[in-house]
């Protein structure tokens, strides 16, 4: 299965107000099918004031009044149903919005409904937020700090609070009522938190409370509740589990209570960077393969594997593990060191036209929250071009450009002048461009999201990696019965020779997908960036 991530407001805007929308993604229904997509995640489409772009929730049985209503929901879910797609929810349960009535209702005082639906204390821990300086803010009604993991304006809700899970599972049952398929669940490991919430360990700044919250003593419980629900609806459950291992992950694909179907997980997303994008290190492929093979030899035979490079969260692939210079080549390779590999398969909006990083001039023409705290953690002595470096390199609004659909004004994207800025390069990154040349992005994304779905080896067949130790070359092969097949990855920019594995030399073989034409497929030099799909006999 094949997904496709809608970050609608980015997306494409239907009514002509610059945002996009949900009428917005009914026209491009259409398109998305012609990728082969089989399912669609939407990002929160629920009100919500933005703090966090959607992730802070003010009504969770609602429609955002700039993506559309309720009726207009109900026309994609059925059109996506037509085309015989999924559609899955994202489930932001962590937090809610501090303008969700159950809030205002709870900073009022200790003895109202919904006093206990929110973390109180008279004291703070030393926990900081990843988002905006400590993870407690002082309420003056209230006279008590709230907790928030992420920004002020996202207080964590009391998951150990029945009345708050049975909200939760009202919520779910909102929306599988109506038809839709599973949900994608926001920060899902960082539910439960522990008892009496200790300090964290004090020298790692941002993440020093992630102990408590992550993998808390009752998360596989209150997974289980959840999990109930979704039986009853045959729907599936992927979960975010930022900081999650191999063996926390087993833990909640498999076993009693099999609470998550898969899991995201961040390993691979590392490979420039420590935890987080904003701490930058040089791109090692030895890291990325490192990472990548790790969680496909142990969820083998176990779970299943989610394979995404981009999302919502993350700046642009290209500029990350490949190159703006060889954008065509290394934008194609990466599709095909990743489709190939066990698991179901994430594209992100935008990523399948090999869009790239925005570099805007000020601090201040970035939106999202977490850009610009993190612009204010660098040291101010730091030169101000070196630090606004670093935002370009891994501010999240990268990702949350307008989608580039032509090269007309505003991209095609909004007739408008779009909420925000397009990346100057649409006039020659764009849908349009790429649909009218086989040789581009777009197509060979088509071509691979097919293979995919049309061999079996390369769903359930085994992997195995060959040459972990090459700083150029990533190659792996799937095999199922008889059906051996070789994919071949360079992440040089310069020419590169390749050695087969013994097995494999002198074997006859096909050559049924490779980014470049004309490529012989008995000669093993590789071009830059160059990717080869090989079925062997
Ligand atoms: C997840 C979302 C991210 C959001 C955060 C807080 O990581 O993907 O966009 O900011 O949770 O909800
Ligand atoms: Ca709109």
């Amino acid at each position: 299965m094949t997904f496709y991530q809608i970050w609608v407001r980015s997306f494409k805007d239907g009514n002509g107000d610059g945002i996009g929308d949900l009428y917005g993604v009914y026209e491009k229904l259409d398109y998305i099918k012609s990728l082969g997509i089989d399912g669609i995640w939407l990002c929160p489409v629920y009100p919500s004031p933005n703090a966090d772009y959607g992730y802070d929730i003010s009504d969770y049985k609602n429609i955002h009044p700039d993506f559309g209503d309720l009726a207009q929901f109900r026309k994609v879910l059925d059109r996506v149903h037509e085309l015989g797609m999924k559609l899955i929810m994202d489930l932001v349960v962590n937090h809610t919005s501090d303008e969700h009535p159950w809030f205002l209702e709870s900073r009022k005082g200790k003895d109202n409904p919904y006093s206990d639906y929110y973390i109180w204390r008279d004291k703070p821990n030393n926990w900081d937020s990843l988002f905006e300086g400590k993870a407690w803010e002082y309420d003056e009604v209230r006279g008590q700090y709230y907790l928030h993991i992420f920004s002020k304006k996202q207080p964590d809700l009391n998951m150990d609070n029945p009345k708050v899970r049975e909200e939760v599972k009202s919520i779910m049952r909102f929306w599988l009522d109506m038809g839709v398929d599973g949900f994608r669940e926001d920060v899902i490991n960082f539910i439960s938190k522990k008892e009496g919430l200790p300090d964290g360990l004090p020298f790692i700044p941002a993440v020093n409370g992630m102990f408590a919250y992550k993998d808390g003593p009752h998360i596989h419980e209150y997974l289980a509740e959840f999990r109930e629900v979704c039986n009853e609806y045959d729907c599936i459950q992927i979960g975010e589990g930022p900081m999650t291992t191999v063996k926390t992950a087993l833990m909640y694909m498999t076993g009693k209570t099999k609470s998550l179907d898969m899991m995201f997980s961040f390993d691979h997303m590392m490979a420039d960077c420590l935890y987080t994008e904003y701490i930058q290190r040089p791109f090692s492929l030895r890291k990325l393969k490192r990472a990548f093979s790790k969680w496909q030899y142990a969820l083998n035979g176990r779970a299943w594997n989610t394979l995404y490079l981009e999302n919502h969260d993350h700046p642009r692939i290209i500029n990350r593990y490949g190159s703006v210079y060889f954008r065509r080549e290394s934008g194609t390779m990466l599709a095909a060191a990743y489709i190939f590999q066990q698991g179901t398969v994430f594209i992100y909006q935008g990523q399948e036209i090999g869009m790239t990083n925005i570099r805007l001039r000020d601090i201040d023409d970035y939106m999202d929250i977490s850009s610009k705290t993190n612009f204010s953690k660098y040291h101010i002595n730091d030169p101000l071009d070196e630090r606004m470096k670093r935002i370009y390199k891994s501010s999240r609004d990268s990702s949350r450009t307008p989608m580039q659909w032509s090269g007309l004004r505003y991209a095609g994207f909004s007739t408008a002048r779009p909420w925000f800025k397009v990346n100057p390069n649409y006039h020659e990154v764009n849908v349009a461009a790429e649909e009218n040349d086989p040789d581009s992005i777009l197509n060979f994304y088509r071509k691979c999201v097919w293979l995919k779905k049309h061999c079996k080896t390369l769903v359930y067949g085994s992997y195995r990696e060959f040459y972990p130790k090459s700083h150029r070359i990533y190659m792996y092969e799937r095999v199922y019965n008889d059906s051996r097949w070789l994919i071949i990855c360079s992440f040089s920019r310069l020419p590169a020779e390749v050695k087969l594995p013994p097995e494999y030399e002198g074997r006859a073989r096909r050559l049924v997908l490779c980014n470049y034409r004309g490529s012989d497929p008995y000669d093993m030099h590789l071009r830059p960036y160059e990717a080869r799909v090989y079925k062997f006999r």
